[in-house]
């Protein structure tokens, strides 16, 4: 009897997991073929930006092209921002499909890099901007979206940890005032959950320790960015380890790497996201409404 319930907790693991495997390489190949293509169109302009800054959609790219050397019409660009250590060459580098010391990686940067923005190619056309975070004497957080121009990439994503800074509030801030479409990621989960297991002392499932983890960050980050202007936020619990074993960069096999990763939580919606929000910014008209 005991046996038996010990096979049947495992057959449904199993059976969970190959569900996961089975909708992964669809959805993965989506992203995957997007971003293996070109835009077809240039990116839009958020209406409140070209409000905000009086000046046209045309002139933000121009401008965007000129003096950050920001291609929106070729490429599809998303920019990556966060403090140092919170995983964001780690981030970057699962993106590329290299390990952390491998020649082509992103630099995990001890202390402030030096650099305004480091440019990766991630595959044919998807390009990946590092930026350094909000909130320090360089990188003063007023004005940082504007300064930044985040409105000309296809995405941001702002990488966290387990709180928001108070720099990174005020760009949550304009973010949502300029509705650039923004995830919140709380990277390493991994480690969140494994330390919570740990506290726990093995006597928690999985299942529990992840819950416990989302709880946790969701109640020190969701009134931030709620008291920042977003309404119904939502933290995307992402793993690089995960991503790394998913590198998109034009191969066919997605599922090459450990796609039963015990640590999985939102990476799958992650992309999906991504793709979503890309595929959002090339597909309105700038024409209609912008009541200039
Ligand atoms: C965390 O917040 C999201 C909304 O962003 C919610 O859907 C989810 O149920 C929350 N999870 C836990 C465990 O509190």
């Amino acid at each position: 009897m005991a046996v038996a319930a010990v096979g049947e907790v495992l057959f449904s693991v199993v059976i969970a997991g190959l569900a996961v495997v089975a909708e992964n390489p669809e959805l993965l190949r989506q992203v995957a073929k997007l971003f293996l293509s070109p835009p077809w169109q240039d990116v839009i302009i958020p209406e409140s930006v070209v409000r905000e800054t009086r000046k046209s959609p045309e002139e933000l790219r121009d401008e965007a092209r000129r003096s950050l050397n920001l291609n929106t019409r070729d490429f599809w660009n998303i920019v990556v921002c966060g403090q140092a250590g919170v995983g964001k060459s780690t981030m970057i580098n699962a993106f590329l499909g290299v390990e952390d010391d491998d020649p082509r990686a992103a630099k995990s940067g001890v202390g402030e890099t030096t650099k305004a923005r480091t440019v990766y190619q991630i595959c044919e056309y998807l390009l990946m901007h590092d930026i350094p975070g909000a909130g320090t004497e360089r990188e003063p957080a007023d004005g940082y979206v504007l300064r930044h121009k985040l409105y000309a990439y296809d995405v941001v994503l702002c990488l966290t940890g387990d709180r928001l800074t108070e720099g990174e509030i005020l760009v949550a801030r304009q973010l949502a005032k300029f509705q650039v479409p923004v995830l919140f990621v709380r990277t390493k989960t991994d480690i969140g959950v494994k330390s919570i297991e740990k506290r726990h002392r093995g006597r928690m499932t999985l299942e529990k320790a992840k819950d416990e983890f989302r709880k946790e960050v969701n109640a020190s980050i969701l009134p931030q960015l709620m008291g920042a202007g977003y309404l119904t936020p939502r933290i995307f619990f992402v793993s690089a380890w995960w991503i790394q074993d998913f590198s998109i960069l034009g191969k066919d096999n997605f599922i090459s790497g450990d796609t039963l990763f015990r640590y999985q939580m939102d990476e799958i919606v992650f992309f999906e996201q991504i793709m979503l929000l890309a595929q959002g910014r090339r597909m309105q008209t700038e024409e209609q409404g912008y009541g200039m």
